[in-house]
């Protein structure tokens, strides 16, 4: 079944939608957000794992999608800090409330993290994909990236929490870094490359 040419990710997040749309491109589909599309459905993410979150996202607006030549992908995903009991893990959005900024949220984390030295501050950020082909065939794909928490925020790039994780393969935070080289290494590059891999051997997507 192959031939498929659209993407609707599933995502309301315009800072994990640019970078989606730049690591897909080399696919050749057209890559639509729920916006563009003009679905809005309520979504409760109640599953306990990112896994589980990206499922039921993709599920519930392949259900509402009235077009079905399009595969329907959705990520989760979130920061996991080891000395906070991966905090604030598949809550990352919800953290300290959903409207409360990323100034105020690294502000409070790098806070929590006072005292803690070096090797003590790792953390991840870790991204499942999920998708739900028109065939209601269902890939679930998983990666993250290590890093640890800096002692400020630093940089300008990127979104959420991106100032304060700080990759020492790098010497920056990933939000210190262009586009293209987080991408490259980030969890949401690695885990959408090993999806258009699944997707690739799986023949329901032709990438170009
Ligand atoms: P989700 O939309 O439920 O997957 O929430 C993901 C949340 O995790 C985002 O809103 C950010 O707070 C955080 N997050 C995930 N990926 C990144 C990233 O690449 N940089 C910074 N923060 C991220």
């Amino acid at each position: 079944m192959g031939g498929i040419r659209k993407i609707l990710f599933a995502t309301g997040n315009e800072g994990k939608m640019r970078e989606i749309r730049s690591i897909l491109a080399d696919t050749g589909a057209e890559v639509r957000s729920m916006k563009e599309a003009g679905i809005s459905v309520k979504i409760v993410e109640d599953g306990t794992s990112f896994e589980e979150n990206a499922l039921i996202k993709a599920r519930a607006v392949s259900a509402a999608l009235a077009e079905k030549d399009c595969v329907v992908m959705a990520d989760d995903s979130g920061l996991v800090i080891d000395v906070l009991g991966g905090e604030p893990g598949i809550y990352s959005a919800r953290y300290m409330g959903e409207d409360t900024s990323y100034d105020v949220k690294n502000a409070n984390l790098i806070g929590r993290m006072k005292g803690i030295p070096d090797e003590k501050r790792t953390a991840r950020f870790t991204c499942a994909i999920a998708a739900v082909l028109p065939d209601g065939r269902e890939f679930t794909v998983q990666a993250a990236i290590e890093g640890r928490i800096g002692y400020r925020p630093e940089g300008e790039g990127g979104f959420g929490y991106d100032p304060i994780f700080y990759v020492p393969g790098f010497g920056k935070t990933t939000a210190e870094m262009t586009a293209d080289e987080k991408n490259r290494v980030s969890h949401r590059g690695k885990a959408l490359e090993q999806m258009k891999e699944v997707l690739r051997e799986n023949e329901g997507f032709d990438c170009q």
